[in-house]
């Protein structure tokens, strides 16, 4: 199950994804918002951050008008990783090195036909863990204050 989220800077990518997840057949649930009026992005980023650090949901993508604001409210809520990707690469090294579990994506800035790519690219990409667990664990620590330097 993928939470997806967005402002209305983020609207007409979250559609294209909605219709490529539709095609795959790919199971989602959708936290708003449903239009391009004006709303705040941190409540959809908490709506889909808060889905998938409980485990609801399995990952998400976000999509406000650069792909920043949301990724930064998304990355307050504990255990999420949350990445801005603009380009193919990034889609998939974020999977392998980060194991972020939130994309994020800016409609200002990334086409439907992009933002669909790099979507792909994210869901079909494993985690690599290894040598990054260790990295990952040191943000973890970051998060819950006991990160010793
Ligand atoms: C909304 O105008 C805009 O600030 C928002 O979509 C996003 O780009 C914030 O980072």
């Amino acid at each position: 199950m993928i939470a997806l989220g967005c402002d209305h800077g983020g609207y007409n990518l979250i559609c294209a994804i909605k219709k490529y997840l539709d095609e795959k057949g790919i199971e989602y649930r959708e936290y708003g918002t449903f239009s391009t009026e004006s709303v705040d992005y941190p409540i959809y980023a908490y709506k889909v951050a808060k889905a998938v650090s409980k485990g609801e949901c399995k990952t998400g993508i976000l999509c406000c008008g650069t792909g920043i604001g949301i990724a930064i409210a998304a990355n307050k809520v504990k255990g999420i990783r949350a990445a801005v990707v603009n380009n193919e690469f990034g889609a998939e090294m974020t999977r392998r090195h980060n194991h972020a579990n939130i994309l994020c994506m800016g409609g200002r800035v990334t086409n439907a036909e992009d933002a669909v790519k790099y979507a792909d690219i994210f869901l079909n990409t494993p985690e690599e863990g290894g040598r990054h667990e260790k990295r990952l664990a040191m943000i973890a620590e970051i998060e819950n204050g006991t990160f010793k330097v």
